[in-house]
């Protein structure tokens, strides 16, 4: 039978329609409008669009956008004061510094000057710390996407043996920790695993984050299993991931394409990331 293609455009625009109900309710009975700060620093063309597709979903949702727009030759003094502003603002809610950064910039150094409370992207090591140990915090946006996807797919979860290849700092550790708090067994693979497919072949659950393009291949993906391809690679042959989807989706139950699976969460959960900073600051 042929697999579900779960349909991230869809599910990422549905969630971005209830969070529109929320931020009305949000300005109507607390008068905060939800704020985000972005900042990019030079010319990077696929960073500005990525902040310009924020921007817009921000204004969508009913938002503000605070949009700063650096010269390539900031300094880092430069930008960590601008950060430093943005901390203290009080219509700033969530804050996020586009990476990459120009080279003569510490980016650890500029991610460790956000405040954890406005952490949006959830690339802090608080927020990095809190996740670890399953207390509430800001949970990076791709990573909060794949596991929505999951849920809203009707995988089912709990006791189900996931597995994770790839374990970078912003998408597969952080996914693996998101399975191990649903009650998935969790296993991460990467490039030194020996016999990748002897893993995977085991996962009711496979998450593919490694960047190599279409190195998933159909006998990999057990029967029945959901699939979410978290890679985007351009090719001769148009847009792939890191799964063969044609393969795959005869085997599994759900998958994702490329593009429109995981892609379009991101911005989702930055919305929704946003939102629940805002909704920090009533309790104060
Ligand atoms: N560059 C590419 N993706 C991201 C992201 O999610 N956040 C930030 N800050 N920079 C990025």
């Amino acid at each position: 039978m042929a697999a579900e293609i779960i349909d991230g455009k869809q599910i990422s625009a549905d969630i971005r329609a209830e969070l529109a109900e929320e931020v009305k309710k949000m300005k109507s009975e607390h008068g905060i409008t939800p704020g985000l700060a972005v900042v990019l620093v030079g010319e990077d063309p696929a960073s500005q669009v990525y902040v310009n597709n924020k921007e817009k979903a921000c204004l969508e949702i009913g938002f503000k956008s605070i949009k700063h727009v650096l010269p390539a030759e900031t300094t880092e003094a430069e930008l960590l004061a601008l950060v430093d502003r943005l901390n203290k603002q009080e219509d700033v809610h969530g804050l996020l510094v586009q990476l990459p950064l120009p080279g003569h910039i510490n980016e650890d150094r500029v991610i460790l000057s956000i405040d954890p409370d406005k952490d949006v992207d959830g690339f802090h090591p608080i927020s990095v710390g809190r996740l670890a140990i399953g207390v509430p915090g800001f949970v990076s946006c791709t990573p909060a996407g794949v596991i929505e996807l999951l849920k809203r797919s009707g995988t089912e979860l709990e006791g189900a043996n996931a597995v994770v290849v790839g374990r970078s700092n912003n998408v597969g550790k952080p996914a693996a920790l998101l399975l191990l708090d649903e009650n998935c067994t969790v296993t991460i693979c990467h490039s030194r695993t020996r016999d990748l497919g002897a893993v995977t072949r085991n996962a009711d659950v496979l998450v593919a984050a490694v960047g190599v393009p279409e190195l998933i291949k159909g006998d990999m993906v057990k029967e029945g299993a959901t699939v979410i391809d978290v890679g985007i690679h351009r090719t001769d042959n148009g847009l792939v991931g890191d799964v063969d989807f044609e393969a795959a989706s005869k085997k599994a139950r759900a998958i994702t394409p490329v593009p429109g699976g995981v892609g379009p969460m991101t911005i989702a959960m930055l919305m929704r990331n946003t939102l629940k900073a805002a909704e920090l600051t009533l309790g104060r």
